[in-house]
């Protein structure tokens, strides 16, 4: 069924932006939101909350506000498995045995800088989206969908 997820182009593949949304069309997703941004510790500390007591906490954060990224509202069939399924394993170097044609395995480099993010489930994708995309208010043009 139809439904929607958060896409994320981190730090070190926003050079290959055109590349990565290429294959996200390619897969038949549809982007309905896009926006660059470049997150703050907090922001970034809040967004990844939950690995906040993982060893790979302070390098995630530091990569992750090294420059901008590109938040993506992706829409398409069992979108939070299938993107994720796009993006191959979590590193990049495993990517690239167990999935070579996945977007981390061709644009990610290791476990950290690993190309792009995707919500690992529907709670997540809702907050994750309200993070990049809040729903209140606010003046000017509305986004589709
Ligand atoms: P992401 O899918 O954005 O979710 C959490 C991020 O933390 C992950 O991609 C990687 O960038 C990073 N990460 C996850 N596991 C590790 C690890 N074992 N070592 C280093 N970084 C990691």
């Amino acid at each position: 069924t139809c439904s929607v997820t958060l896409a994320m182009i981190k730090p070190d593949a926003v050079m290959k932006m055109g590349s990565i949304i290429e294959a996200i069309f390619d897969t038949g997703f549809i982007i309905t939101k896009a926006k660059m941004v470049q997150l703050n510790r907090m922001e970034a500390m809040d967004f990844y909350s939950e690995h906040q007591s993982k060893s790979f906490f302070t390098d995630l954060i530091n990569f992750m506000t090294s420059g901008p990224i590109i938040a993506l509202e992706v829409i398409g069939d069992d979108a939070v498995s299938s993107w994720r399924k796009l993006l191959g394993p979590t590193n990049s170097c495993v990517a690239r045995s167990e999935s070579p044609g996945s977007i981390r395995a061709r644009f990610g480099t290791d476990g950290t800088r690993n190309a792009a993010h995707g919500s690992d489930s529907i709670a997540s994708a809702a907050r994750e989206l309200e993070f990049f995309f809040p729903s209140s208010g606010g003046r000017g043009p509305k986004n589709t969908a």
